[in-house]
């Protein structure tokens, strides 16, 4: 099996040329001008932008949360993901309180073996941290090559570890070279206002977005930075949103700490007029919600600072009905939206063609990044010899309008319906098989593989 991508212009986060990519087998084996090599497939990218496979650090499949399931499992949502370019998910195993860390991976792994299309990768979310889950974190991360463990500071009740277990969390995970990521929001102050908004009767989705402020945002990022600087633990805040957050990590930076930073596509191009739509507001129900305009703003800065490194989708769908539950009471609305799919094309379109970010800064954010921070680099994330053939052939000019009727997603709606956007994923591969050919599906169920990711010794 070999394929020869014929004159794409090839962009990675450092490169930008013309040339033709020799494929053999799963890897990349030759990048040339005018490559004369006989082969299988060949296929014309010319006038096309050609990136690494995209990157999507995080996404919850399959995930019970909130009295519901999201909707799209480990077939549908890796599908999805690859016909929008992206060619790894990176899931969230969540341990229940009381139970082990093990336990819950047994029961991840039982949903995603032999479903998947894309490649993917696990984060163990920590719930609950206790001498015997602190046992289970060695061999997480050098038998499972589960490298980083996912912590929230917010779902008082169920997901929300204290400070303590933060701490020692922290200090466990830096001894075996992971890294600890947060959801980085003040959940006792949001639990204050919850409360508070319910007793006054304002029950609709708007409550949700005015339960969590700025500030709850803002304080526990500070937070979580500080305890990573005592304790000097490798830390990623996932999901920020928010100019307040993002100050507490320039804070960081003028004591030489380093600390990773995602956003989602959501939150660079929604703003919180989205709440103002009756009980329809509820499709963009998610935690932290979508905010001001001023905040777009700040986002699209910090990833031209370099105080941003990761774009992901947080793509976490519930169906129609499920989200009809919080009619009566919005704390009762399942937490998430729909995005896998949308990712580079919305970045591209919104960001790349709007003069906002360069094609470099699209291929890192979108792959190299968390490539290198999830320790998948450079077999993932970027194109060159002897690495994945990981591959979206891209039609910069195409044009096309989102829509529930249209994308790949098991849900009932988009959160985007009507968006316009320009660029297209137009042939995607994976490990050196065409997976996505215009539209068409071109790999089995299953031949998407887990990803064993390897200590974090020498990030960005
Ligand atoms: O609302 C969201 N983001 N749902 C998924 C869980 C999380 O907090 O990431
Ligand atoms: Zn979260
Ligand atoms: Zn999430």
């Amino acid at each position: 099996m070999s394929i020869l991508i014929k004159n794409g212009r090839i962009i990675t986060a450092t490169d930008d040329y013309i040339a033709d990519i020799f494929i053999e087998g799963e890897t990349i084996s030759g990048i040339g001008k005018n490559l004369n090599v006989p082969a299988g497939t060949v296929i014309d990218a010319s006038g096309k932008l050609v990136f690494p496979g995209g990157i999507d650090p995080h996404v919850h499949l399959e995930m019970p949360f909130m009295g519901a399931f999201s909707s799209d499992n480990y077939e549908t949502g890796t599908l999805a993901a690859l016909h929008g370019g992206t060619t790894t998910v990176i899931d969230f195993v969540i341990q229940s309180q009381g139970k082990l860390l093990y336990d819950a991976l047994r029961e991840w792994q039982g949903r995603a073996i032999g479903n998947v299309y894309s490649d993917y990768a696990f984060h163990m979310a920590v719930t609950d941290f206790n001498p015997q889950t602190q046992s289970e974190i060695k061999d997480l991360i050098e038998k499972e090559g589960i490298t980083s463990f996912k912590t929230f500071m917010a779902y008082k009740g169920s997901l929300m570890i204290d400070d303590r277990q933060m701490v020692g969390l922290m200090n466990e995970v830096k001894k075996h070279g992971g890294i600890v990521t947060v959801h980085a929001t003040n959940g006792d102050i949001i639990d204050f206002l919850v409360t508070q908004n319910k007793a006054a009767g304002n029950l609709s989705p708007l409550y949700h977005y005015l339960s969590q402020p700025e500030i709850t945002e803002t304080e526990a990022t500070g937070r979580f930075i500080d305890m990573a600087y005592q304790t000097g633990s490798n830390s990623y805040i996932v999901h920020m949103t928010c100019e307040g957050a993002l100050n507490k990590v320039r804070d960081a930076q003028k004591r030489n700490q380093k600390v990773f930073v995602e956003t989602c596509i959501q939150y660079l191009v929604l703003d919180a007029s989205v709440y103002d739509r009756g009980f329809e507001s509820a499709k963009w129900v998610m935690s932290p919600p979508i905010r001001e305009k001023k905040d777009q703003t700040a986002l699209w800065a910090a990833i031209n600072q370099g105080i941003v490194q990761t774009l992901a989708t947080d793509h976490c769908p519930f169906m129609w009905d499920d989200k009809r539950k919080g009619e009566q009471d919005f704390t009762k609305i399942p937490n998430g939206a729909p995005g896998i799919e949308h990712r580079m094309e919305l970045i591209f379109s919104e960001g790349v063609n709007k003069g906002k970010i360069s094609l470099n800064k699209m291929a890192d954010i979108t792959a190299a990044s968390s490539a290198k921070i999830f320790g998948m680099f450079p077999k993932k994330g970027t194109i060159a010899i002897g690495t994945d053939a990981d591959i979206v052939i891209f039609d910069p000019v195409k044009k096309h309008v989102l829509s529930a009727t249209t994308h790949h997603h098991h849900c009932d709606y988009s959160a985007y319906e009507g968006h316009e956007i320009t660029g297209k994923a137009e042939t995607v591969l994976l490990r050196g098989k065409v997976a996505i050919d215009h539209g068409n599906v071109k790999i089995r169920k299953g031949y998407g593989q887990f990803v064993k990711r390897t200590k974090l010794t020498n990030i960005l």
